[in-house]
């Protein structure tokens, strides 16, 4: 998989299947899977480390993820997440981010929103690196948009939206994410747009969709939101397994003879 198979994937109507993964573990099982294609998400600041947003996550936090998952995944197309300001205070800061990423082993970079990231867009691009934007519910913004909430509702709001979604194809973007926006919004801008979008909790018509892994494993607990279908219990099925090794050792079940080593002979 490569920017080119994205947009081959946009004019034959074939679907794109993207996860997060944010370790060598994961990244080695996603690399047996047939998924297309990989993102070091700066959700792993929440679903790794534990954090209330995204906003803590750091560039030097996104490379260490980076470098786990390119090594478990190199056959996949991996794209990582640009993190909280790492690309607003300026050009030549926004490309030792971007250097960073690109070293640790991404193919591409993430950043959130449309306004004023259209020069790093373009300085990326012509630089050779592939770009992928992110509209609706852009995380690192959970301050200025009152929570982690739909976004796109309310007819300016939708205007403004298709709006983004060019400028960040003018600017070169390969793909775009759309996140938490109506079904009907989403189908529009995916019509409307040349390149591909990407789609969590935006419905059907979006060319790809992306789930974290972990909601997808249902191995979160706390928040279950609604666009997420789980495909396996996860977290029941470790904590089973779990207990059966921990009563298996207290009734001396485990570790059996094929489990310990001889003497030499
Ligand atoms: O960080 C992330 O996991 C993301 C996806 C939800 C698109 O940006």
């Amino acid at each position: 998989m490569n920017i080119k198979h994205f947009q081959r994937m946009k004019q034959t109507g074939e679907k794109i299947t993207l996860v997060t993964c944010y370790d060598y573990w994961s990244a080695r099982i996603i690399a047996q899977s047939d998924i297309d294609c990989v993102l070091v998400g700066d959700s792993a600041a929440m679903v790794m480390h534990g954090q209330r947003t995204t906003i803590p996550a750091t560039v030097e936090l996104m490379a260490t993820h980076t470098r786990a998952v390119a090594k478990g995944a190199p056959s996949k197309f991996i794209i990582a997440d640009l993190p909280f300001l790492s690309y607003r205070k300026g050009l030549i800061q926004a490309m030792e981010a971007v250097e960073q990423l690109l070293q640790a082993g991404a193919q591409a970079i993430k950043l959130e929103g449309a306004d004023g990231n259209e020069e790093i867009i373009r300085h990326c691009v012509k630089s050779g690196i592939p770009v992928m934007g992110h509209l609706g519910l852009t995380p690192q913004s959970v301050h200025q948009l009152g929570g982690f909430r739909v976004q796109g509702k309310e007819e300016t709001a939708a205007k403004q939206l298709q709006a983004h979604a060019l400028t960040l194809a003018e600017c070169g973007c390969f793909a775009v994410v759309l996140e938490m926006i109506p079904g009907a919004l989403a189908e529009h801008i995916t019509a409307a747009l040349p390149i591909p979008t990407i789609g969590i909790g935006a419905g059907a018509h979006t060319d790809g969709q992306i789930l974290v892994l972990q909601d997808l494993l249902g191995m979160t607990t706390d928040i279950e939101p609604t666009f997420v279908k789980k495909y396996l219990e996860g977290a029941a099925l470790i904590k089973e397994a779990l207990n059966q090794y921990h009563q298996e050792v207290k009734q001396k079940v485990f570790p059996k003879q094929q489990h310990t080593y001889e003497n030499a002979a």
